[in-house]
C-alpha cells in the first residue's frame, strides 16, 4: 500500500474541520485585559474560585461567610444558587463593595429542563433528533437565565456502553456519530438565543468519564488511544467545534493521570489540537481528588498539579482558595498561567455584558413569568412523545382504543409524580408532572381507571400482587408501568444488575399471564420507565406491547397517552443496547469483529455457554404502528475516487396501513484495512414520513471523514479498499452495497499527540 500525505489533503483537513480560536480578540478580550491589568494575586485567584451554595429557610444563598468572601474579591463564581432576588443580592456585592467590581458568574446544571423539564437526555437522544434537542436546550436556558444562571454544566457528552454505569442516564448514549450531533445541538440551544436567554453550556465530563470500568461510578477508565481518539472524543470535539463557552475535567484518570491533572487532555488536545480558547472549570472537588488518586501529597501540590495541566477554575473544593497563591509565590506556578486562567474568566464575563450590566440575568418579573409557560409545556410533550421507543407490539395492540370501558393501570410507578423528573432536575417540581395514570385518565374521561401499586419499585414483596392480578382480570385492557426510580440511575447510582428490580418481574408475569388467559384476553401493555437499558427478556418475548418511556420529564403521562392511544405515533429509536442479562455488559453495536466472531454452529467462537452473545435490542431499534420496508441501497459508483464523496441512496415504503415516520440509518464497514474497524460505525440517519403505500428515497453522502480511520501511527485517513454499507432501520440490517475506494491513502490529519 502506497502512502502519500499531500498538499491537498492537508487543504481537505482543514476544510473539513474549520479551525477553531481564529476568532480575532475583541471586545471581551479588551475588557479582560484591562480588569487583568489592575488585580493583584490574590483578586487573580479570587476570579478562579467557585464557590457552592448553601440552602437556607428561604431558598439558595452564599453558604456562611460566603457574603463577606464576596466582598474581599475571593469568589468569581457560584454554583447551585439561583433565583433573580439572590443572584442579584450577591451581584450588588460584588459590584458595589468590591475594589475592582467585578461581577459574579452564577452557575448551575440545568440538564433537561429547569422548571419546564424535558426527558432525560438519553431518552431525549432516542428521539434521533438533533432539532429536538436543540429546541430542549432553548427553553431549559431561557428558564434558566430566567432565574440568574448564566452557566450550565451541560451537556453530559460522555459515551457509555455499560448500563450499569448509573450517569448512562445523562448523556446520549452508545454511539460518537449519534453523540456527536446532539452535543452540538445542546450546546446550539443553551447559548444561541436573544439576548439575555442564554447560558454558557459545559461540554462534560472531559474525557471518557464514560468509560467507567465495570459500570462503577468514578471509576479509572481503562482505554487505548485509539478507542478514546474513534468512540469516546468525538463528541467533546463536536461541542467544541460548535463552540461551547467551557469544558469540565472528568473524575476518571485514563492512562495514569487523572484527568483533573492531563496536561495531555487540557492543553494538547483541548486547546491545541482543538483550539479551544474557553474556561476550564474542575468537576466537584476535582483536585482535592487528586491526593486520593495518588498523585498529590497535599493540597498545595494538588492546585500546582491542576493549574499546570490546565483547570482554570476549582469548583466547590477551595484549594485554589487557600494554596495557590502561595504556590506562585514560591514559584512553582507561573504569573503567565495565572493571568491566562484569570483572563478566561473575565472574558465571559465580559461576553455576557455583565460589566455593563450586571444584573441583566436577575429580573424578577422574568423569573415569574419565563417559567413553566404553556409553550415551554407543549415543546416539553412534543419532545416527551418523540424520545419514545415502541419495542413490541404483538398482534398490534397498540395503540389502544379510546373507547375502552375500563383500563387498570397497574405498577409502582404508574402514578409516582417524582420519578418522572429523572436525575438532575434543576428547579422541576413533582406538582408540576403529568404522571402516566394522570395522562391516561385524562385520554380517557369515560372509561372507569382502576389503580394497583403490585409491589414496590426494589424490595421483594409480593403481597400486592393479588389485587394488581384481580384489577387486571376486571379491566378491558391492562396498562403495567415498571423500572426504576429517578435516583436508580444518575450520579453515584451504578447497579450491579440491569434487571428488573424488586418484585416487579414476578407482578408482570402474574398480571400478563392472568390477562392472557382471560376469555377474551385482555390487551396489555407494559410501560417501561428507567434511565438505563434494562435487561427484560421475558417481557421482550411475552409482553403484549412494550413501551420504552424513559423519565420524559413534566409532561410524561401526556406524551405517553398520546402514543399509547394513537394521537402521536412512536418515532423513537434506541440509542444503546439492551443487553440480555448483566453478564452482557458492556455490550454495544459497533464492537470489533474479532478472529472468531460468534457462530452458533462452532463451540470455539465468540460466545456464552449460556445465553446468546447477541443483544436483546439492538441500537437503532424502535418500532411503529405501520411497518417499513427498504429497498437495497444503491451507491453511486462502485468505484470512488480517495476523496470523493460516495452517495447512498435507498427506498423506503410504508407497508402498513397506517402514516409512519422512520428513522433511516445508514452505516459503514471497512471491509480490510491496516487496523481493525469495527462492524459497522453509524454515519448518518434522517426522518422520512410517509403515508400508507408510500415511497420515499433516502440519500445519504458519506464524505471522506465517514470513511476514515486512525492507522497505525494514528493519522486520521481513508485508505484504499473495499466498503460495505448498510441502511434499514436499525443496526443489525443487513441490507447492503458495496463500492471500492482507489488511489493511494488519503491523509486528512496528522497523528494526534500522544498521551503524556
Ligand atoms: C458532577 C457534575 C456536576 C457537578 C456540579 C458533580 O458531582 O459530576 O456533573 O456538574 O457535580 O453539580
Amino acid at each position: 500500500m502506497s502512502v502519500r500525505a499531500t498538499c491537498l489533503t492537508l487543504c481537505l483537513t482543514l476544510c473539513l474541520t474549520p479551525p477553531l480560536g481564529a476568532q480575532p480578540r475583541d471586545r471581551a478580550d479588551r475588557v479582560a485585559d484591562s480588569v487583568l491589568k489592575l488585580m493583584t494575586l490574590d483578586e487573580k485567584v479570587g476570579q478562579l474560585v467557585q464557590m457552592p451554595g448553601a440552602w437556607n429557610q428561604t431558598g439558595p444563598a452564599a453558604p456562611a461567610g460566603g457574603e463577606d468572601q464576596v466582598r474581599q474579591g475571593k469568589v468569581g463564581s457560584f454554583l447551585s444558587i439561583w433565583g433573580a432576588a439572590v443572584t442579584r443580592h450577591l451581584q450588588e456585592i460584588a459590584v458595589r463593595e468590591t475594589r475592582l467590581h467585578v461581577p459574579l458568574l452564577f452557575a448551575m446544571d440545568v440538564i433537561h429542563g429547569w422548571r419546564t423539564i424535558f426527558p432525560v437526555p438519553l431518552g431525549e437522544a432516542a428521539s434521533w433528533d438533533p432539532a429536538a434537542a436543540e429546541r430542549s436546550a432553548r427553553v431549559a436556558a431561557t428558564e434558566g437565565a430566567a432565574y440568574g444562571i448564566h452557566w450550565t454544566f451541560a451537556p453530559m457528552v460522555d459515551i457509555a456502553r455499560d448500563a450499569r454505569w448509573g450517569r448512562v442516564v445523562e448523556g446520549s448514549g452508545e454511539d460518537p456519530y449519534l453523540g456527536a450531533a446532539l452535543a452540538a445541538a445542546r450546546v446550539r440551544g443553551f447559548q444561541n438565543g436573544p439576548p439575555n436567554t442564554t447560558l454558557m453550556a459545559t461540554v462534560k465530563h472531559f474525557a471518557a468519564y464514560g468509560a467507567a470500568e465495570a459500570g462503577r461510578d468514578y471509576n479509572t477508565a481503562e482505554l487505548s488511544e485509539r478507542t478514546l481518539w474513534e468512540t469516546y472524543l468525538p463528541p467533546y470535539e463536536a461541542a467544541v467545534r460548535a463552540g461551547a463557552a467551557t469544558v469540565m475535567a472528568s473524575f476518571n484518570d485514563i492512562g495514569g493521570t487523572p484527568a483533573h491533572a492531563s496536561r495531555w487532555l487540557l492543553q494538547d488536545v483541548l486547546r491545541d489540537r482543538w483550539r479551544f480558547r474557553g474556561l476550564v472549570v474542575s468537576d466537584w472537588a476535582g483536585l482535592e481528588e487528586l491526593i486520593p488518586h495518588g498523585i498529590a501529597g497535599t493540597r498545595a501540590e494538588a492546585a500546582v498539579r491542576a493549574i499546570n495541566a490546565g483547570i482554570d477554575v476549582d469548583m466547590s473544593d477551595n484549594v485554589y482558595a487557600t494554596d495557590l497563591a502561595a504556590q506562585v509565590r514560591a514559584g512553582r506556578v507561573t504569573m503567565t498561567t495565572i493571568d491566562s486562567a484569570v483572563h478566561r474568566v473575565l472574558r465571559a464575563k465580559a461576553a455576557f455584558g455583565l460589566f455593563e450590566n450586571p444584573y441583566k440575568y436577575s429580573d424578577t418579573t422574568r423569573e415569574r413569568t419565563a417559567i413553566l409557560t404553556a409553550a415551554n409545556r407543549a415543546t416539553a410533550r412534543e419532545v416527551a412523545r418523540e424520545s419514545i421507543v415502541l419495542l413490541r407490539n404483538e398482534g398490534g395492540v397498540l395503540p389502544l382504543a379510546k373507547s375502552l370501558r375500563s383500563v387498570a393501570v397497574i405498577g409502582p410507578l404508574a402514578d409516582d409524580p417524582k420519578v418522572p423528573l429523572g436525575s438532575w432536575n434543576g428547579a422541576g417540581q413533582a406538582q408540576d408532572v403529568v404522571t402516566p395514570l394522570a395522562g391516561i385518565k385524562e385520554a380517557l374521561p369515560n372509561a372507569r381507571v382502576t389503580v394497583a401499586r403490585g409491589t414496590p419499585v426494589d424490595t421483594p414483596n409480593t403481597s400486592g400482587i393479588a389485587a394488581a392480578v384481580q384489577a387486571a382480570q376486571g379491566a378491558d385492557a391492562v396498562i403495567l408501568v415498571l423500572g426504576e426510580r429517578d435516583d436508580m440511575s444518575g450520579e453515584a447510582s451504578s447497579r450491579a444488575s440491569v434487571e428488573l428490580p424488586g418484585s416487579q418481574l414476578e407482578l408482570a408475569q402474574a398480571v400478563i399471564r392472568a390477562a392472557r388467559s382471560a376469555t377474551p384476553a385482555k390487551p396489555v401493555v407494559t410501560v417501561l420507565m428507567n434511565g438505563r437499558p434494562l435487561a427484560v427478556p421475558w417481557l421482550a418475548d411475552s409482553a403484549g406491547a412494550l413501551v420504552e418511556s424513559w423519565f420524559l420529564g413534566v409532561e410524561h403521562g401526556h406524551a405517553l397517552a398520546d402514543v399509547l392511544f394513537g394521537d402521536a405515533l412512536p418515532v423513537g429509536k434506541l440509542p444503546i443496547t439492551f443487553p440480555r442479562a448483566t453478564g452482557q455488559l458492556p455490550i454495544y453495536y459497533n464492537h470489533k469483529n474479532t478472529g472468531r466472531p460468534g457462530d452458533v454452529t462452532n463451540h470455539y467462537t465468540s460466545r456464552y455457554l449460556d445465553l446468546p452473545w447477541t443483544p436483546l435490542f439492538p441500537f437503532g431499534y424502535g418500532l411503529s404502528y405501520t411497518t417499513f420496508s427498504y429497498g437495497t441501497p444503491r451507491v453511486s459508483s462502485a468505484s470512488v475516487r480517495n476523496g470523493d464523496s460516495v452517495y447512498v441512496d435507498a427506498d423506503v415504503t410504508n407497508t402498513g396501513k397506517r402514516a409512519g415516520v422512520e428513522v433511516a440509518q445508514l452505516y459503514v464497514h471497512d471491509s480490510v484495512a491496516s487496523v481493525t474497524r469495527p462492524v459497522r460505525s453509524l454515519a448518518g440517519f434522517q426522518r422520512v414520513s410517509l403515508n400508507p403505500g408510500e415511497t420515499k428515497r433516502v440519500r445519504f453522502a458519506l464524505g471522506p471523514n465517514a470513511l476514515a480511520l486512525y492507522d497505525l501511527t494514528m493519522r486520521r485517513v481513508v485508505e484504499p479498499g473495499a466498503f460495505t454499507v448498510f441502511v434499514g432501520g436499525d443496526s443489525d440490517t443487513q441490507n447492503a452495497a458495496h463500492f471500492t475506494v482507489t488511489g493511494d491513502t488519503l491523509v486528512l490529519a496528522p497523528a494526534p499527540p500522544r498521551m503524556r
